[in-house]
């Protein structure tokens, strides 16, 4: 193996410099020429493949986005987009690729692997945690902790006007982000697809607070966690409550800032390890960080598996929102 090329895909995380770098590092150590491969999916179609040296990921490693850049390709799903994208990698010598991506990520690099015999490995990069195969995606924790600095933000204002607040969180399908800082930060109600929760049992939930003395609550909604989400949520809930709700939908702030130190390390251990998979001969696996151990997983698996949520924390919530 002499040339790999690594690209981001899907919706950016804080931490994917952090992996590119890595991989790119790691790369050269082991004598590897390494491709950046600019805009995913679609930048591969495009043969828009860069040359990237060690000195060209200094000072990455702190910067949220991803600056191999990305995007949600349509023609990659299609037989033809995935045919352009091998001619391409095998016309600029690539031997082995890299994707740092999601679910639909590693979908569309076991295709290219079935149909092209493209070895490829893939990196957890996503804000949601909703892969199978690790036990964190590289994100996850920096959208925790800036969905957790807004509701640190959001309970003071709820407090001085003694309202209910209904923030609503990302993850598309998964609620680990809404479980993660419902506990941080004290929620009321944490609502997640996982645990199906109606209106009235919430306004229960609030109501019930207001009785035991709060004057103020804060109502965490995973995106995917209620029909119409926090806005509907807040809505249905004052059928059954006497509160003044305000909704709050944090969105894509999530998805920015500067990487945590647990999302650089996570990320960085994950691109070497990826380097280290290709060299070793693997291919059509996820890369992910299982009990802080490098764990490999068959993409199939990593793709139809689903990550459950850890029940006992959805308990924890509920028993310390007393
Ligand atoms: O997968 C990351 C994520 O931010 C999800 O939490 C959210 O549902 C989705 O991407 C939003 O996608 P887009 O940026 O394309 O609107």
């Amino acid at each position: 193996m002499k040339r790999i090329a690594v690209f981001t895909s899907g919706g950016d995380a804080p931490g994917m410099n952090a992996a590119i770098r890595a991989v790119v590092r790691s790369g050269w150590a082991n004598g590897l020429e390494v491709i950046g491969i600019r805009g995913g999916y679609q930048g591969m179609i495009e043969g828009d493949f860069v040359l990237m040296g060690p000195r060209d990921v200094a000072n990455t490693l702190q910067r949220g986005g991803t600056i191999l850049l990305t995007a949600r390709s349509k023609e990659f799903m299609t037989p033809e987009g995935r045919a352009r994208a091998a001619e391409n990698l095998k016309k600029a010598g690539i031997d082995g690729v890299i994707a740092i991506g999601g679910n639909g990520t590693y979908a569309g690099a076991a295709k290219l692997l079935a149909e092209h015999q493209i070895p490829i490995v893939g990196a957890p990069g996503t804000i949601d945690n909703d892969l199978y195969g690790t036990d964190y995606t590289i994100g996850f924790d920096t959208a925790v902790n800036t969905a957790l600095d807004a509701i640190d933000r959001i309970r003071d204002t709820a407090a001085s006007h003694s309202r209910v607040f209904f923030i609503e969180v990302m993850g598309r399908h998964a609620g680990f982000i809404a479980l993660e800082v419902g506990i941080a930060g004290g929620a009321e109600v944490v609502v997640i697809p996982e645990i199906p929760t109606d209106a009235q049992a919430c306004a229960e939930v609030i109501n019930k607070s207001a009785e035991k003395g709060k004057r103020s609550s804060i109502v965490v909604v995973a995106e995917g966690g209620y029909e119409g989400g926090a806005e509907q949520l807040a809505k249905d809930v004052q059928q059954y409550s006497g509160f003044e709700g305000r909704v709050t939908i944090l969105g894509h702030i999530q998805r920015g800032g500067s990487p945590t130190a647990r999302d650089r390390v996570l990320a960085s251990r994950l691109g070497a390890a990826c380097v280290e998979a290709l060299l070793s001969g693997a291919s059509g696996v996820a890369i992910g960080e299982v009990n802080d151990e490098i764990r490999l997983t068959p993409f199939k698996e990593a793709i139809e598996k689903r990550k459950d949520i850890n029940r006992k924390k959805y308990e924890l919530a509920k028993v310390l929102s007393l």
